[in-house]
């Protein structure tokens, strides 16, 4: 049991003074107040006391800035002294315990203080020790489920729960894994199941050996047949080079034939002498010939040309005596006119002028004249005729030119012997074209003999290789043959390696995979074995286990408690309080609640429906301190005080007596301090605590209460 001592409070609201208030170990306090300000009880001081308590433990629900007393500089300070530690919480916060003084942040030296109280956090030793003005009571005013829960804190239940939980989650991952092992098991065991071998490996080597040694086999019969084939042919070869070889003389001679035979054919032999003596004696009489002739033509043309020569100089003069005469007709027209013009003079008048004749004799005078002059110009002309007609004359008695007849004579004598040239000419170019065709024809047949040793050649190697080819073509043939053989043999031993190499694999990947299903199987196991030892632990600790049990023992406990207090109090003997803890199922979680009912008079009841205000009030006090009590007991960790600020306020004055009664007896082994304005009761007290608040301070004033000797 941890007692507090005292509480030392100094510009703590309305204790602005340092102000020291000692307790008793165990007892029933009483703090009242006298309000010296209004003449009441109210505002006095009394609940400053418990905040200050809750102020010290750094719980009090009103701010700090709020606490220091009006007016006043120091800060709000509360000193808590409890037989194990205390704790200041003013300017600084300091903690001793055992004596010893903590060091450290605030928070540090709060967690030593609190360390005093065992596993118990701060929220629960409020809970547990203090229950401010108008609070209603605790635990049965928590909800069905919040009940659990602070039990479950209170009796550090939750580190089951947390262990509970992790179980479950382990549960969990262990299902999962197990599922997840037994699948790759059951993988395995299909892949072992595919790889079973479809044929026996040994078997298909020896078959592969087989083969091995029937290629080798052939291989060497092959290069046999190679050998002899490559031998006949070199054979062959060699000798049709001996054959064609015999040739080359022959072959060489005739070549050379036909080259001197081609030689031959470009040169020009000399024509016959005589025949080209004969030729050269007739061109020269030819030539005399000509020369002769020319000589005489040349002459002709002489003789021709002086003749020519005459005609033209008698045409010239014969031509301008014409032109001379050419006038002849027009004078005789003029004549004619002058004449008729005369002859129409006759008349009287002038056919011309029409005037009188002898106005007109003047001018026939005039025409006499011009007719005299014109028939003297006649005559003239007349004079030129007759000289013209005397040169036509002479023209006429000119010699007509005739060529030298022997000239004519010549000139056949030449032709004819230039016609036997040509014959002769004809000849020599005759004889020469026949030797030339002879030559030609010589050169052929020459060529021909070539071809013909060509051809003879290339029918003694023909000859040759004919003889061959037909066992060449055969060992190659056969050569072939086997060859072919080879290859599937080939083929057929690839297809046995990939065979046996598919084999080998599947044999290692199976082994591999035996492995693997064995180490499955081994995990499978040890998951199974895990879950059950967790599932066992779950089942152990778990609602059905040591947890489920472990409430329902609390509850009956608190319940036996409550019942007891209830029953040793008259007013309350007939009420009698029962809890049931029972599983609620909640989005698939499984809460377990703790429901209160209570019995009054035979019936039962929930405590809200069938109890009036006083008993709930009662019944309350008693759970609270029987839940403080069990709590105590099972945690072994007990704060030894307990405040209550105006908890039986409104109630009658037989509901408020019994609970101070029952506070009587809890009081025995505990300080128990309420806070009340009521002075009827004094007497059930054993201490009484009186504040006194006058002129905005309050003060202490403790004394015996006067119940307390007989308490
Ligand atoms: N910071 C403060 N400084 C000084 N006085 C304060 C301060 N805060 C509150 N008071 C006064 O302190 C007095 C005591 O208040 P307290 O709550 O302790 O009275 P009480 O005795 O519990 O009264 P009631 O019976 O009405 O509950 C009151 O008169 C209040 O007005
Ligand atoms: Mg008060």
């Amino acid at each position: 049991v941890i007692h507090l001592v005292s509480v030392e409070l100094e510009s703590f609201r309305s204790f602005v003074n340092p102000t020291k208030i000692h307790f008793a170990e165990r007892g029933l306090y009483c703090i009242k107040s006298i309000n010296r300000d209004t003449g009441g009880s109210s505002g006095g001081g009394k609940s400053s006391i418990g905040l200050g308590l809750a102020y010290a433990f750094g719980a009090c629900p009103i701010p700090s800035t709020e606490l220091r007393s009006w007016g006043s500089k120091t800060p709000p300070t509360a000193n808590l002294i409890l037989d194990a530690a205390t704790i200041s919480r003013g300017k600084k916060v300091e903690v001793t315990v055992g004596g010893e003084k903590k060091d450290g942040s605030i928070a540090q030296k709060e967690a030593e203080f609190l360390k005093v109280f065992g596993g118990l956090d701060l929220e629960m030793i409020m809970a547990l020790t203090y229950r401010g003005q108008r609070q209603p009571g605790l635990f049965l005013n928590k909800k069905d489920s919040e009940k659990k829960d602070f039990l479950t804190r209170v009796l550090a239940l939750d580190k089951f729960e947390a262990a509970l939980k992790e179980s479950a989650r382990k549960i969990s991952a262990l299902e999962q894994d197990l599922l997840a092992a037994r699948l790759r098991a059951s993988n395995f065991e299909t892949n072992l199941k595919a790889l079973a071998p479809d044929a026996d490996a040994n078997e298909v080597e020896a078959l592969g050996q087989q083969l091995q040694s029937r290629m080798e086999e052939r291989a060497l019969l092959i290069a046999a047949l190679v050998q002899e084939h490559d031998e006949l042919r070199d054979g062959t070869e060699a000798e049709v080079k001996a054959a064609e070889e015999s040739f080359v003389p022959a072959l060489a001679e005739a070549r050379g034939h036909v080259a001197a035979l081609r030689a031959a054919l470009q040169m020009s032999d000399p024509d016959d002498p005589a025949v080209v003596a004969a030729i050269e004696n007739l061109r020269v009489t030819a030539d005399q010939c000509a020369a002769r002739a020319k000589k005489l033509s040349d002459e002709d043309n002489a003789r021709r040309r002086d003749l020519e020569a005459k005609r033209s100089d008698y045409s010239k003069r014969i031509q301008a005596l014409n032109l001379k005469a050419g006038a002849t007709e027009g004078l005789s027209q003029e004549k004619n006119r002058i004449e008729n013009t005369l002859r129409s003079m006759q008349v009287d008048v002038c056919p011309t002028c029409e005037r009188d004749w002898d106005r007109a004799a003047a001018h026939r005078a005039h025409l006499t004249a011009e007719l005299a002059d014109v028939m003297a110009k006649i005559a003239v002309c007349e004079q030129i005729l007759e000289q013209v007609e005397a040169l036509i004359r002479e023209v006429a008695k000119l010699p007509k030119f005739e060529p030298n007849a022997m000239a004519l004579k010549l000139a056949e004598a030449g032709a004819k012997t230039r016609a036997q040239i040509a014959t002769e000419e004809q000849k020599l170019k005759g004889a020469r074209e026949l030797r030339a065709a002879e030559r030609r024809r010589a050169v052929a047949e020459a060529d021909q003999a070539v071809t013909q040793i060509i051809a003879s050649k290339a029918a003694a190697s023909s000859d040759i290789r004919t003889r061959v080819s037909g066992r060449l073509q055969e060992l190659q043939v056969e050569a072939e043959q086997l060859r072919r053989e080879q290859q599937k043999d080939q083929s057929g031993l690839n297809e046995l390696g990939v065979q046996l190499g598919r084999l080998r694999a599947q044999a290692e990947q199976s082994e591999k995979i035996t492995v693997d299903l064995a180490v499955a199987q081994i995990e499978v196991a040890s998951i199974e074995a895990q879950l059950k030892a967790e599932k066992d632990f779950a089942h152990l600790i778990g609602r059905e286990g040591f947890l489920g049990s472990i409430f329902d023992e609390v509850l009956q406990e608190i319940s036996d408690e409550t019942n007891e207090v209830l029953g040793s109090i008259a007013n309350t003997r007939h009420i009698t309080l029962q809890f049931r803890s029972e599983n609620v199922t909640q989005k698939g979680t499984i809460e377990r609640e703790i429901r209160a009912f209570v019995t009054v008079r035979g019936h039962e009841t929930t405590i809200r429906g069938g109890l009036s205000g006083g008993m709930l009030t009662t019944v309350e006090l008693a759970v609270d301190l029987a839940v403080g009590a069990v709590i105590s007991r099972r945690t072994g960790v007990c704060p030894g005080w307990l405040i209550l600020d105006e908890s039986f306020d409104g109630l009658d004055a037989v509901s408020k007596e019994t609970c101070i009664e029952i506070l009587q007896r809890y009081g025995q082994d505990r300080l128990v301090l309420v806070i009340d304005h009521a002075s009827e009761l004094q007497g059930m007290f054993t201490n009484v605590i009186t504040v006194t608040y006058e002129n905005g301070v309050s003060t202490i004033e403790s004394s015996q209460a006067p119940g307390a000797a007989a308490a």
